[in-house]
């Protein structure tokens, strides 16, 4: 059933694990959510990222949504990284009540005007918007680690920040970044440990991909209540059709389709558990 993000992640806080938030394309990529959420009595999230919501229009969005409300478990539908406030505003009136209002390439200051504003505008409409402080890299080559640390998320500034924002949920950059690790990660949990401690709003951790047991479990335990993950789903189907397509395969499509939902359910199952939101529907 559609549930807002707020209800997902104040019952997580409550309870000390976190919700999986899956960067979708397609129906395949719903199907894989809403069986593995299913399967496991979990709740769980639906993103869209703004380019692929371009691509697929308000059939992709009506999708989602229909996905989501039809789920015997609560899910809701997040738009996820979104700096154009007019995109913002075309998902609010599709019926997407969750958005990443994301200002973090801006400076400080635009900021939190910027997202001051989206969550004025979200809040008229009902909806919850989640902001980013700091800079999530989509790599960490090539970067000292004062070029790092510049990006992370400074506590003290996160807390004036959500004061005068109002947002209901912060992503914090605390080493994690988008796509592959090419090293072993290193999250920054004294850092995460100090925003908890201002704040005590639902914190998220984005790139989940690739990131150890041990790390989900030290960064539930200081806060984070929401994790996104893209990479491993997406990889995991794509993996599938290159292997369809080095074979000479005669397969109905109707039976790939399935097949790729299998893979990619496998996937958010595993995050499912270790999310540790299994049974908490
Ligand atoms: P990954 O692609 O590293 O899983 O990160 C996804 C994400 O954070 C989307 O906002």
């Amino acid at each position: 059933m559609l549930t807002s993000t707020q209800d997902l992640l104040e019952k997580a806080q409550k309870y000390s694990y976190a919700v999986g938030a899956f960067n979708l394309y397609n129906l395949e990529g719903a199907k894989a959510v809403v069986n593995a959420a299913e399967a496991d009595s979990s709740p769980a999230i639906i993103q869209v990222l703004p380019h692929i919501l371009k691509y697929g229009g308000s059939p992709l969005m009506a999708l989602f949504l229909e996905a989501a409300d039809s789920a015997t478990v609560p899910m809701s539908v997040h738009l996820d990284h979104c700096e154009d406030s007019a995109v913002i505003e075309m998902a609010l009136a599709a019926g997407i009540q969750s958005v990443l209002a994301d200002g973090s390439k801006f400076s400080y200051q635009e900021n939190l005007s910027f997202t001051r504003e989206m969550t004025a505008l979200a809040h008229a409409k009902g909806a919850t918007v989640e902001a980013e402080i700091g800079r999530i890299s989509g790599t960490e080559d090539g970067m000292t680690v004062a070029e790092k640390e510049a990006k992370m998320t400074d506590p003290g500034q996160a807390k004036e920040f959500v004061e005068k924002s109002g947002v209901d949920f912060l992503a914090v950059t605390i080493g994690n970044v988008h796509g592959q690790y090419h090293s072993e990660p290193r999250l920054d949990f004294e850092r995460l440990a100090k925003v908890r401690q201002q704040l005590d709003i639902p914190l998220v951790l984005h790139g989940a991909s690739g990131l150890p047991a041990l790390m989900i479990r030290r960064s539930i335990e200081l806060g984070v209540c929401k994790f996104n993950v893209n990479t491993e789903v997406r990889q995991k189907y794509l993996q599938f059709w290159r292997e369809y397509g080095k074979t000479d395969s005669q397969r109905d499509l109707l039976d790939c389709q399935k097949a790729s939902t299998d893979a990619m359910q496998e996937v958010v199952a595993q995050k499912i558990r270790l999310f540790g939101s299994a049974g908490k529907a």
